[in-house]
């Protein structure tokens, strides 16, 4: 059952970046788009069109669009909460947006401060205009497995918001372990509980490595036939709004998981050391990937 071929989308320049207190220059961001590219990265989650009061990290979302140049065959996302979000966005010409809603209604109103069937209403237009033109819709759906308000989430409750999700039209969703607290079985009763909605080629991983749970937490998510999935190049990341959640998984710790296994990924894991040790030497810290730290130490 296992996937012979992984496609990984790179959330470093947005998730990744999103909660670093200094601001990170735009040149360093373009940059690091570039990088990620160059290692052969077919997805990149550029950036998002939020509230600049919120995550102002994100404020130079145009800047970041526009400065970089793209590469055929990329697919460059960006995160859209509501149509005026959506409006923004589309004039930087993103391949798909992607909606964000979470499976936990205290986290929904704490990260876009409204009630999930809200969202599910700012949503649907947002997804109705992208779908007319021509711009690709996927659907993240945060705390799938634990919420750092409510604890535990029942996979119903992840059923439920793929439900609303495919309902407004969303091609595929990402199934979040926001804050990491995930072990296999649970994450796999989440992806078991999204297959009701989405087929597996619609489904996405996206695995943060808080309690060190995300390498066993891909690999269960493998063996159910997933195929895609979102990482962070150096491990980069935490959500403004979940307290305590670290970075997403590293990309580089993936890749080795996935070359070792014999598994496809098109990725130069070289230049993707470089691109992690780019963006870690700017921010002034080590690489957050395990893989990273071991290869520049031979
Ligand atoms: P709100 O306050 O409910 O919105 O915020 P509002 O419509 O009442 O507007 C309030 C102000 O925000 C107004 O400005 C609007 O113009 C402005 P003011 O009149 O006060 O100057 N505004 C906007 N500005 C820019 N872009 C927009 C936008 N919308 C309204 N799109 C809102 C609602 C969603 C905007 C706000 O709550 C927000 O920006 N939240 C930030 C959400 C966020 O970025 N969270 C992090 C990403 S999610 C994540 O990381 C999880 C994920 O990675 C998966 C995982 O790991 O689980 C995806
Ligand atoms: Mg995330």
């Amino acid at each position: 059952n296992i996937p012979s071929k992984v496609r990984l989308i790179d959330v470093g320049p947005r998730d990744g970046l999103q909660n670093e207190k200094q601001p990170v220059p735009a040149a360093v961001k373009i940059e690091l788009v570039h990088r990620l590219q160059a290692a052969g990265l077919k997805e990149i989650e550029v950036t998002s069109y939020v509230s600049p009061k919120w995550v102002p990290q994100m404020a130079d979302n145009h800047e970041v669009m526009a400065g970089m140049t793209r590469q055929g065959g990329v697919r460059y996302s960006v995160l859209t909460p509501n149509l005026k979000g959506y409006e923004a966005a589309v004039l930087d010409k993103p391949d798909e947006i992607v909606v964000f809603g979470a499976a936990s209604e205290a986290f929904s109103q704490k990260n876009i401060n409204c009630s999930i069937a809200e969202s599910i209403e700012r949503f649907a237009p947002v997804v109705a205009a992208a779908k007319a033109a021509g711009i690709a819709v996927r659907g993240a759906m945060s705390c799938t497995v634990g919420c750092p308000y409510e604890g535990d989430i029942a996979p119903e409750r992840v059923a439920y918001l793929a439900g609303l999700m495919k309902g407004i039209g969303v091609e595929r969703v990402d199934v979040a372990d926001t804050i990491g607290v995930g072990t296999p079985r649970k994450v796999q009763a989440a992806i078991g509980a999204t297959l009701q909605h989405f087929g597996i080629d619609h489904i996405s991983g996206h695995f943060h490595d808080t309690y060190g749970q995300a390498l066993s937490n891909t690999l269960a998510a493998l063996e159910m036939g997933v195929w895609n999935f979102q990482s962070s190049v150096a491990g980069l990341g935490g959500c403004p709004y979940a307290k305590g959640a670290t970075g997403n998984v590293a990309t580089e710790d993936v890749v080795y998981l996935l070359h070792g296994m014999g598994i496809e990924t098109g990725i130069d894991l070289d230049k993707l050391v470089d691109a992690g040790q780019f963006i870690s030497g700017h921010l002034g810290r080590p690489s957050g990937s395990r893989v990273a730290r071991a290869l520049l130490a031979k």
